[in-house]
């Protein structure tokens, strides 16, 4: 009894004297394990494998809050209501037996209340601090209403568009994908985890997901150990570097070993190659897919190796496997108490820094203001303006001049849809604020255009998405075939009457994310057909794409003149594009994968290794360029730029050595514009293949008509170290290196260096 109260008062203690800096400087590492010590001490083997469960839910009941009560949970889920959130908090604070406080979780993958571009778009960009501000917002939102862990960045690599999830991620590129990952988990975490207004970040989905075979969601991943290391682990690396305080395991079996039951991942990797000291969470239900996979015999025996392999927190739709397993796995000695405690301290700590035991409710007064601010839906325009792609651009039809065009069309299904300009993953939208393009440009335009709309198709995927009972969605009855034809008149007709179309095509919100799989890239229902007849119409068009892949844009990019790629641009999506097509912003993005030309070219990221016959198309398809139709990349600009001088510091130097790569880029066109100045490395021999270039640098600048600016970059051993498959470690050759740096992955201005041994 006396020992329960010293304990306790040294709790307390430490917790009053966390008040006093609770929001200011990050808890020393002393303190927070002085402070888990403490309640690790009192807690109960019940409570500890409590704190373990992390549960799904969408609403309290009453089956929850007796849990929460109990001691049994350690975190929720998916649950936004700020007065839910307060009403369980509460309850773990004040009636659970050592008043541990929960931590709630949720999906902010690109906005909160304001909705940001999606990933894949923000990649586009090009701009790290971007992603910073932008994912900054998204937890200060989150957090207003009491959520403090953020299950994002999807860190995943993506080279095969047909899987849906490439929309979450950064694209195909580990070196772009590394740059983005860093950036959001500064955004989400500030600059020490319990920052005030910031959260946990959680990197997902670790890893290899984006390998998915046939691109079909779930399926298993079979990925070579030089891929794993070289493409698809830096993006986790890097922002573990970044201090990212959680990670994911992913659903999907990675070379026949699930994810979630991978000790070599979860462990010889995450904790022991690169120290990382935060807490894993499984997906959901992903330990219990233990089972399903074929790879644990029972729950309890999923519980079991999904501990050994490294999970700390198993987040399940009901009671988890953890909960039901662990106790009895700890009498029969499969695990040991210092394992569960082990867990526990990770889950701890990061409630801890976090600062919940001081500040465990969210501020209700504050909330509105948080979420209404808005200074966020300025950042979000822009974020969908730098993100935006310009792919083509016959004869400078755009930027559109005001008063230029009397009447102008707006067509397509996505013209005029707000939960298609937001996008996947997103649920606490105001969908009142939301702009769609058409409503965008009539805001932009005001009198001077008589602007009218017409969806000309109808599309729908053939299997519905579970998420559309989440983010209400609903489906309007499907047009008969006469309604179907009509339609399209309509929009034709329309098209032809007006002096000019703005066809906003793409797919439907749904049609990318989770589940959202196709096996074909080709514009969804009778887009194509669509896009065809608009165009036959003769008046001058511009496409606007609504989408998180690829999409096949072979016809179009040889016959229509303007197309921008917007993704799903978000909130402020409509006044972004409008404002991009009247010219008050230019287009600077540039694409983060190669764009296919058919679905049968896939995969063709441009870093793929140079084999023995480099540039021999015929040697390739028959029936179809080897080339993509845009490079990664790849984007235009109102204006035009010249790189050159391109030259290096040092044209030897040893293997421990770095050199400067620097060029010069000038804005020769017409206005001042973004540029992203890209440099690309290949290694021309050594102890394994190297890709034919890798991307290695970049920077988006902003340059003036006339203006030249020299960007600088270093290559040092970090950008020419791989995992050589002959060695089997991590190898920096001596060889020569091309640079290749311009304005996409086709950059053709060069230079070379040696290393020498
Ligand atoms: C997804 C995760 C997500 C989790 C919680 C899973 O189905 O794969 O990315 O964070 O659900 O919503």
């Amino acid at each position: 009894m006396v020992r329960k109260r010293v304990l306790l008062f040294a709790l307390i203690s430490i917790v009053a004297a966390g008040r006093n800096f609770a929001q200011a400087a990050p808890r020393s590492e002393a303190e927070v394990q002085h402070f888990v010590d403490s309640l690790l001490g009192q807690m109960t083997t019940e409570e500890k494998i409590g704190q373990l469960s992390q549960l799904f839910v969408f609403d309290s009941g009453e089956a929850v809050e007796k849990s929460v009560a109990a001691g049994e949970v350690g975190s929720l889920l998916f649950i936004t209501d700020p007065v839910v959130i307060a009403r369980l908090q509460h309850l773990a604070v004040e009636k659970s037996r050592l008043h541990i406080p929960l931590i709630f979780g949720y999906d902010v993958i690109h906005g909160f209340r304001t909705i940001f571009p999606v990933p894949i778009g923000m990649a586009a960009s090009w701009d790290p601090s971007l992603e910073t501000q932008g994912q900054a917002i998204a937890a200060k939102e989150a957090r207003s209403v009491g959520i403090n862990w953020a299950f994002a960045p999807m860190l995943d690599i993506a080279r095969d568009p047909r899987w849906g999830r490439m929309v979450e991620g950064a694209g195909e590129d580990p070196y772009l994908g590394s740059a983005m990952a860093a950036a959001q988990v500064r955004g989400f975490q500030g600059d020490y985890l319990g920052a005030p207004d910031h959260v946990l970040a959680c990197m997902k989905h670790f890893a290899g997901y984006g390998a998915a075979e046939g691109g079909r969601d779930y399926d298993a991943s079979y990925i070579s150990d030089a891929q794993m290391e070289n493409v698809y682990l830096p993006p986790f690396h890097a922002a573990v570097k970044a201090g990212v305080g959680s990670a994911m395991s992913a659903y999907m079996d990675l070379n026949d070993v699930p994810a979630t039951g991978n000790r070599w991942l979860l462990t010889d990797v995450l904790r022991h190659e690169w120290g990382f000291d935060g807490l894993v969470v499984s997906d959901a239900d992903a330990v219990k897919s233990l089972v399903k996979h074929g790879y644990a015999r029972d729950l309890h025996e999923a519980a079991v190796r999904a501990l050994n392999a490294g999970v700390d927190m198993e987040m399940a739709q009901d009671a988890t496997a953890f909960g039901q397993g662990l106790a009895a796995a700890l009498k029969s000695g499969e695990i040991t108490l210092q394992q569960i405690e082990t867990a526990d301290r990770r889950i701890l700590a990061a409630k801890v820094r976090l600062g919940l035991f001081e500040h465990p409710y969210a501020d209700q007064a504050r909330i509105t203001g948080v979420l209404g601010d808005p200074a966020h839906r300025t950042q979000e325009r822009v974020a969908a303006e730098r993100s935006a792609v310009l792919l083509r651009n016959e004869n400078g039809l755009l930027p559109l001049k005001k008063g230029a065009y009397k009447s102008i069309a707006v067509v397509g299904p996505l013209a005029d849809s707000k939960l298609d300009t937001l996008g996947a993953w997103a649920f606490q939208e105001d969908l009142s604020e939301t702009v769609t393009v058409f409503e965008g440009l009539k805001s932009e335009l005001g009198a001077s255009a008589q602007l009218s709309f017409a969806p000309g198709v109808q599309i729908t995927r053939k299997f519905f998405s579970f998420f559309d009972k989440i983010d209400h969605t609903t489906h309007p009855p499907p047009w008969s075939a006469e309604q179907q034809d009509q339609e399209m008149k309509k929009a034709v007709d329309l098209a032809a009457a007006s002096d000019l179309t703005i066809l906003v095509l793409g797919e439907l919100h749904d049609m990318s994310g989770e589940a959202a799989s196709r096996q074909s890239l080709e514009l969804p229902g009778r887009e194509e057909e669509l896009l065809e007849n608009v165009v036959a119409a003769g008046k001058p068009v511009v496409l606007v794409m609504l989408n998180g892949r690829p999409l096949n844009l072979d016809w179009a990019s040889a016959r229509v003149p303007a197309i921008l790629e917007s993704w799903y641009p978000g909130t402020q999506g409509g006044n972004a594009v409008a404002r991009l097509l009247f010219g008050d912003v230019v287009p600077g993005g540039k694409l983060p994968f190669s764009w296919p030309r058919s679905v049968g070219q896939i995969p063709i990221n441009y870093a793929h290794n140079t084999t023995q016959a480099p540039e021999d198309q015929g040697k390739r398809y028959w029936d179809v360029e080897s080339t993509p139709l845009y490079p990664f990349g790849f984007g235009l600009s109102y204006s035009q730029f010249k790189f050159s001088g391109l030259r290096v510091s040092k044209t030897k130097i040893n293997p421990e050595e770095s050199l400067d790569v620097t060029v010069d880029v000038e804005n020769t066109g017409c206005c001042s514009a973004d540029e992203v100045a890209q440099l690309y490395l290949h290694q021309q021999y050594g102890s394994a293949s190297r890709p034919v270039r890798e991307l290695k640098g970049f920077e988006r600048i902003e340059l003036q008509p006339a203006e030249r600016k020299s960007v600088r970059f270093k290559i040092g051993k970090e950008e020419r170290t791989y995992w050589s498959a002959a060695t089997r470690s991590w190898v920096v050759d001596p060889s020569t290196f091309d640079v290749w740096v311009g304005s996409d992955s086709s950059a053709s201005l060069h230079t070379s260096f040696e290393v020498t041994r």
